[in-house]
């Protein structure tokens, strides 16, 4: 039985795969209350209908009536969704939002609300005080990590960055290129340069580094996985291998999720947990930053989670501290 002290949470499009993820998350946060999901296409279902795997976990059912009390909420939207909601039910301004699709990332100031754009590693402090988080996107979410500390070093130059993702981060909508016949034994590219991500990375490497102007060329692939996301960034810089580890051991010291190690890092180590992990590799001029994490968690759920805890005073990792798996 939940207490009346937890902080209330509410899930908008709470069927779909961060809707879902969130909720496991959420069930699990010593500090949080789950107060309602909501899905318009499933509503009045039992939530174990959907999510199979909560069977023992929860009784909730989901509900089509989001404007229940609630402190936080989590929107869980299709693109553009956040945006038609919030014009349509402002809701009261004490209600924490945080947003896990791309409609606040750049236009901060919408929807008579402020949003903070939700990378801790790149401004938990502004985090702590906002009431509203915009969360980044998985690919953008992965990309900058590799590359925040070089950016507050000003050593970014043009990058080359490819980076591979599973078919969660295509959203539970059945697509040609997410069912399984398409799917497995396969690879693609998409979305060449034109990532929709490409906007927020920039936005904060501009930040970091004021004036940098190069371009981060991006090309993503589809892979044949459910979840995870791995990541290669290249480009040219002038420091030793142990200039560069030393500065992104300084940069992520006090960040309890983003990890830099000194071996080849694989999807399988952080798939289901809130981690990135950061592998650096210098051969002659250039240097390869490879960056794993998974699309759902540290890419989505997770870091949503991580953003309320520090918006809400609470410790950054609660609720958080997930078993990998593995193998
Ligand atoms: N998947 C990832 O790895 C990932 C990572 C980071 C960010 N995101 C972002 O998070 C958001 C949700 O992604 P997701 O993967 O959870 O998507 P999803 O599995 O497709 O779920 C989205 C949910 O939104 C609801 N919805 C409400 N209005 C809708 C509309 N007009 N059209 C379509 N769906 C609508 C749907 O539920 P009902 O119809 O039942 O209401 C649907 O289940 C997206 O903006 C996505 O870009 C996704």
């Amino acid at each position: 039985m939940a207490s009346t002290n937890k902080i209330k949470a509410g899930i908008i499009g709470g069927a779909g795969y961060t809707g879902g993820e969130t909720l496991r998350l959420l069930l699990n946060h010593p500090q949080i209350e789950v107060a309602f999901t909501q899905s318009r296409s499933q509503e009045g279902k039992p939530v174990i209908e959907i999510h199979t795997d909560l069977i023992g976990d929860t009784e909730l059912r989901f509900t089509s009536d989001y404007l229940q009390p609630a402190d936080v909420l989590f929107l869980c939207l299709s693109h553009g969704e956040s945006k038609k909601l919030l014009a349509e039910h402002p809701f009261d301004s004490k209600i924490r939002i945080i947003d896990l699709g791309n409609d606040f990332r750049l236009d901060e100031k919408a929807a008579h609300r402020e949003f903070v754009y939700g990378l801790p590693e790149f401004q938990r402090d502004k985090i702590k005080s906002a009431k509203n988080v915009a969360n980044p996107g998985c690919f953008a979410t992965t990309i900058q990590l590799g590359l925040l500390p070089l950016a507050k070093a000003g050593l970014l130059g043009e990058v080359h960055t490819t980076g591979i993702t599973g078919s969660t981060g295509a959203g539970q909508k059945l697509q040609e290129t997410t069912q399984f016949t398409w799917r497995a034994n396969n690879i693609s590219a998409y979305k060449t340069l034109t990532h929709q991500h490409l906007g927020e990375i920039n936005k904060t490497l501009k930040t970091l580094q004021p004036g940098f102007s190069e371009a981060v060329n991006f090309i993503p692939w589809r892979g044949d996985f459910t979840r995870g996301i791995f990541v290669t960034s290249v480009l040219n810089c002038s420091l030793s291998a142990e200039e560069v580890k030393k500065l992104y051991h300084d940069y992520y010291n006090l960040h309890p999720f983003s990890h830099v190690v000194d071996e080849m890092i694989d999807i399988k180590q952080v798939v289901n947990t809130n981690k990135c992990l950061i592998y650096i590799e210098k051969i002659g001029k250039k240097l390869a930053i490879h960056s794993v994490a998974d699309n759902l968690i540290k890419g989505a759920s997770g870091q949503a989670i991580q953003n309320m805890n520090l918006m809400m005073g609470l410790e950054e990792t609660l609720g958080l501290k997930l078993k990998g798996s593995v193998f």
